[in-house]
């Protein structure tokens, strides 16, 4: 598609927001390949920063610290789809200095240290523009926290994912288990509404609802369904701009 203003080429863009294990990661991803669109997890890109800040020793409510050292030394952070040998259940590649680290950024010690350095203004300002720019260049499904608000406002689709807690807390402790992670449903539970609180009343970028997003609640919802949806709106709404 060509923006007749610019004359250049114009993405589609689908921004998604919602709290922790709303399905936003597994829905975006199935949408993404059935678009043929690239999906974009920025949470996994503030998880590399926080490996690397946790490796580095540095202390994560030391804010200057952390912003500190990731000016310093600058370090890379790559998203790409899972290539054949990589095909294990991720939903993408993560590279930190070119390591894989997309298992390595899912562990709860890394969950624990996001929800910290992503408070802080000089660690956003090191992904928003990296995401912005991934979007400028290819049809994307992006998820995180701020995408409808801070990222991509003007996106041709605002989607806020949401479930109950009880439900979330569930699906995540699946998840953690399957991974061979020794945690209760319950610490489950209590971590899950800690970060969800952290990142809705942070001052910086907190998680909300942006007028004329499309609150999409996926309680009792499979992943197939919330896909279906979603890619039903996007044809619905491609085919009246052509
Ligand atoms: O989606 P996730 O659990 O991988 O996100 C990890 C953390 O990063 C979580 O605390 C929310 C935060 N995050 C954010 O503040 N902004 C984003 N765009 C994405 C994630």
């Amino acid at each position: 598609m060509y923006d007749t203003i610019v004359g250049v080429v114009k993405t589609f863009q689908i921004a998604i927001d919602g709290p922790v294990a709303a399905g936003k990661g597994t829905t975006a991803k199935l949408v993404a390949q059935r678009l043929g669109f690239l999906y974009v997890d920025t949470g996994a890109m503030y998880r590399s920063l926080t490996l690397y800040s946790q490796r580095a020793g540095v202390v994560l409510t030391d804010e200057a610290a952390v912003v500190g050292l990731l000016q310093k030394d600058k370090p890379h952070v790559d998203l790409r789809v899972p290539s054949e040998s990589e095909r294990d259940g991720r939903l993408c590649t993560v590279l930190l200095n070119g390591e894989d680290v997309s298992w390595k950024v899912r562990t709860e010690e890394v969950s624990r240290g996001v929800s910290i350095i992503t408070q802080y203004a000089g660690v956003r300002d090191m992904i928003t523009p990296l995401a912005r720019k991934i979007a400028e260049t290819q049809d994307v499904v992006m998820e995180g926290r701020d995408i409808t608000s801070v990222v991509l406002p003007r996106a041709d689709m605002l989607i806020y994912m949401d479930a109950q807690p009880m439900e979330r807390a569930i699906r995540r402790h699946r998840e953690l288990l399957m991974r061979g992670e020794d945690v209760t449903l319950d610490q489950v539970h209590a971590d899950l509404v800690e970060r969800d609180e952290r990142d809705s009343h942070r001052q910086i970028a907190p998680l909300k609802k942006v007028p004329g997003a499309w609150i999409l609640d996926t309680t009792g919802m499979t992943i197939d369904q919330v896909a279906d949806k979603i890619v039903e709106r996007v044809n619905e709404k491609r085919s009246q701009e052509n």
